[in-house]
């Protein structure tokens, strides 16, 4: 069908991604200049082709490695934006990469597993028809994103110190038609089966996967996010249907939803097939050494907005899994697997499933969510353990879990069981019916984000209590309610909208950022911070990005010497044919891209 300009693109975005902030034109500029550090290799400007590149301290090269569209395999067609089908995307690199593990193989091989959040349609397609303020897709078209969201598996080897893909026999591309498998004690549940699989345990692929974790023994857990944006029509179910009782804990669509995929599968259609989206919205482990293997959602971790999974193992065996709900005023919860069980296939099928009470002495303990236990009953709603899994968010704030703000990525030190928390930011604390500022949600009005550290009990992630304190609160160093460890002001970095977190070399936190061209008009970002000595809290900035993305999934080689780096979403705010960066090639349309970064000579 011709494309049909019927709105500005602007109010079809804020009409489609009201949860991103969107760019007013180029008017985000690079504030290079204000730059505290090292010397840039890239100096400030827009508009593209000057500033449309990422900014490195010298002595660091940031190299394209795996781009939206790059072909996966041999024969897999090179990447065509005119040329879009299921088949070429379903070869080639996923949209909007999140998530980075790398799973080293050698010294100079591993793969590499990414995940795919969402598609940004007006990027990604020359030719869009706009109805009722919506992109209306052609067939092709929608079928293109159920390729380009969901994972990949990619084959590196580091070839003159340099890292390089391969087409290997361990690639693989999961999509929204990939075929997985339910697991643990909501598997077969009646709220989990559908015309299509009466069983409950069968499912088609996997999507908005956002961040994720890896586990000892070599397989990746990915976390399903903001599945809600792909459903539509809440509104088509009878007021009294017992199926509104799990949708409605997320945010769906009453009409059509904006992404408009009920139209051409009707299991996305919740008047149709409401059991479908609590299919979506867990914690899915893939094996990247098989690519045959099916995925598998473990529902013991829970439903929610999952935003990534990290993987401990206890002093006393038991596998620990921390995890964040990413949406406002939503909690933080903890798996923590049975001491040994024989009959479960997998140690993340039988065990508990905590959540976070944060009290504001500093202490604090993790509550569980145990069908029967509590308020966990029948009276409110729950028949069996397969119920509290499925609404998770009801179960967890009938116990009374504390409401955060934004909880994304965790990262725990192995050895100490001392985990940090990164609360993403949050402007309705304190507005209207929302609670207000708590010490462990200190702020107002919450635009900047902090991250917390927790101790667990006994230095144990299996104990049920914990000590925490305010690690960073984030923003410009000269706003009175940021705090950095107790590190001289004066001496940090700004940084605002943590979002992702990693360890790297010397032990350091590694923090990426989703949202400071919204919170302080400045480029997202990676930054590093010493978690213990004398520099606690010194943050330093290490990198910015270009218009219109954020910054995802660091992941360091194990050597410290590369660090793989996502940068999501380039160029939003802008359209196919205007858009607000052509990262990395300088043409055609912007592409989602890892990057590898050199670091032997990192200084930070
Ligand atoms: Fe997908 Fe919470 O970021
Ligand atoms: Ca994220
Ligand atoms: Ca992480
Ligand atoms: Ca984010």
């Amino acid at each position: 069908m011709p494309f049909q300009r019927v709105l500005s693109f602007n109010e079809v975005a804020a009409a489609r991604f009201s949860r991103r902030s969107f760019l007013q034109g180029a008017t985000t500029a690079l504030l290079l200049s204000s730059f505290a550090g090292c010397s840039r290799k890239v100096s400030p400007g827009i508009p593209i082709g000057k500033a449309d590149q990422l900014s490195l301290p010298e002595g660091h090269s940031a190299l394209p490695l795996l781009r939206w569209g790059d072909p996966l395999f041999e024969g897999a067609p090179e990447f065509d934006p005119v040329k879009q089908s299921f088949e070429s995307q379903s070869k080639q690199f996923g949209y909007n990469c999140d998530y980075v593990g790398f799973l080293s193989r050698s010294e100079n091989s591993g793969l590499l597993v990414v995940n795919h959040e969402y598609t940004n349609t007006e990027l990604m397609f020359p030719k869009l028809e706009v109805r009722d303020g919506r992109f209306w897709l052609t067939p092709d078209q929608v079928e293109t994103e159920w390729a380009a969201i969901g994972m990949s598996v990619v084959e590196l080897e580091k070839v003159d110190g340099s890292w390089r893909v391969v087409f290997g026999p361990r690639n693989r591309r999961i999509t929204v038609k990939t075929p997985m498998k339910i697991s643990g004690p909501a598997a077969g549940h009646p709220r989990l089966k559908t015309g299509a699989d009466p069983s409950g345990s069968r499912v088609l692929g996997t999507m908005a996967n956002c961040s994720g974790g890896k586990t000892p023994w070599g397989t990746v857990l990915s976390g399903e996010e903001n599945f809600q944006e792909y459903f539509g029509n809440l509104s088509g179910l009878a007021v009294l249907d017992r199926s509104r009782e799990s949708l409605e804990l997320f945010p769906f669509a009453q009409g059509a939803s904006t992404r408009g995929w009920e139209r051409f599968d009707s299991r996305f259609d919740l008047a149709k097939e409401p059991n479908e989206a609590n299919r979506f919205g867990w914690i899915v482990e893939i094996d990247p050494e098989d690519p045959n293997s099916t995925p598998v959602k473990r529902t013991a971790l829970g439903r929610c907005c999952h935003e990534a999974a990290t993987v401990t193992q206890c002093k006393d065996g038991r596998i620990a899994v921390y995890m964040g709900d990413d949406s406002k005023f939503q909690f933080v919860y903890k798996f923590v697997s049975q001491v040994s069980d024989s009959t479960a296939e997998s140690p993340l099928d039988n065990g508990t499933l905590y959540v976070a009470r944060f009290e504001d002495d500093g202490t604090g303990s993790w509550l569980p969510l145990t069908f029967g236990s509590g308020p966990l009953t029948p009276e409110n709603g729950f028949e069996d353990q397969g119920d509290v899994l499925i609404m998770t968010r009801k179960a967890a704030k009938l116990l009374g879990a504390t409401p955060m703000d934004r909880p994304e990525d965790i990262e725990v030190q192995h050895d100490t069981a001392r985990v940090f928390l990164v609360l993403t930011n949050n402007t309705s604390r304190g507005h209207g019916p929302y609670p207000g500022a708590v010490p462990s949600n200190p702020r107002e009005e919450n635009r900047h984000g902090h991250i917390l550290e927790l101790q667990e009990e006994g230095g144990c992630s299996s104990a049920t209590r914990f000590r925490w304190e305010p690690f960073l609160v984030c923003g410009n160093p000269n706003d009175p309610t940021t705090y950095f460890a107790g590190f001289p002001k004066e001496q940090v970095a700004t940084i605002s909208c943590p979002d992702n977190l990693c360890w790297g070399p010397q032990g350091r936190l590694w923090i990426a950022t989703d949202g400071m061209r919204a919170s302080v008009e400045s480029p997202d970002g990676l930054f590093s911070v010493p978690v213990e000595g004398s520099e606690k809290g010194k943050v330093t900035e290490f990198l910015r990005t270009v218009p219109g993305s954020e910054v995802c999934g660091p992941e360091f080689t194990p050597d410290g010497e590369t660090l793989f780096l996502a940068i999501q979403h380039p160029g939003e705010g802008g359209t196919y044919h205007q858009p607000l960066s052509r990262f990395p090639d300088g043409k055609g349309p912007p592409r989602p891209t890892v990057v590898a970064i050199n670091m032997q000579s990192t200084r930070v």
